[in-house]
């Protein structure tokens, strides 16, 4: 199992001192807010560009903005290994494809309420899948147990098609939570307080890969 660490509840006047804490993560996970697509706003281009400076782990980003075509070039620029955005978010399709074409790993995600069908049309292109088990826009919340099912119909389907993406699930993942991703085909989980807020984070880091 990867683990991508949010650094969404991190002290951002000390970044470079947060990110070496949790240095052995295999994905920093970016969660951009528009205060339009989530009721919160938190950083974009002008907080992230520098990022590569203090670190070199893969960039994933989450865009949860509505309008993600506009910013591929600026999550281009900041490094981005692998870029998400919304199928509920304006022009999907098109946003993949602008992805896609700039050599970027394409990822796209659903909100708890969003039926896993809204999903086959992009599934054959995609490169991760990422299934929401907290209502996107504020870390802290509680795992939503009931989203596993469309983990367990993405692997169906990626093993009955020969799908290549990956699955990814995001909200509310401690070392309790984990026991429901573990073997149902999640290959990445992103945690962001049970990591950022624990004393030893690299000890928790290590819980989410082995436990
Ligand atoms: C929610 C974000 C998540 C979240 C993870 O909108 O996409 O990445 O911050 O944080 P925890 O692990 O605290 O739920
Ligand atoms: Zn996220």
């Amino acid at each position: 199992m990867k683990v991508a660490t949010s650094i969404l509840n991190c002290d951002f006047n000390k970044l470079e001192e947060e990110i070496k804490k949790i240095s052995t993560s295999d994905y920093l996970h970016l969660d951009v807010m528009d205060g339009h697509f989530v009721p919160n706003i938190s950083f974009g281009y002008p907080v992230l560009k520098n990022l590569q400076n203090i670190t070199n782990i893969s960039l994933d980003s989450h865009l949860m903005i509505e309008n993600p075509y506009d910013y591929i070039d600026d999550f281009e620029k900041i490094g981005s290994k692998i870029i998400t955005i919304h199928i509920e978010a304006n022009k999907p399709i098109e946003t993949i494809k602008r992805i896609k074409n700039k050599g970027i790993k394409a990822g796209i995600s659903l909100k708890p309420n969003t039926k896993i069908e809204e999903l086959l049309p992009v599934l054959e292109t995609i490169d991760l899948v990422l299934v929401m088990t907290v209502e996107p826009g504020f870390g802290g919340q509680t795992f939503m147990k009931e989203q596993m099912k469309k983990v367990e119909y993405l692997a169906k389907l990626r093993e009955k098609h020969g799908y290549k993406y990956v699955i990814q699930v995001d909200g509310g993942i401690n070392d309790e939570t984990i026991d429901f991703v573990r073997n149902t085909g999640v290959d990445i989980v992103v945690a962001g307080t049970y990591i950022t807020k624990s004393k030893n984070p690299k000890k928790a880091i290590e819980s989410l890969r082995w436990k």
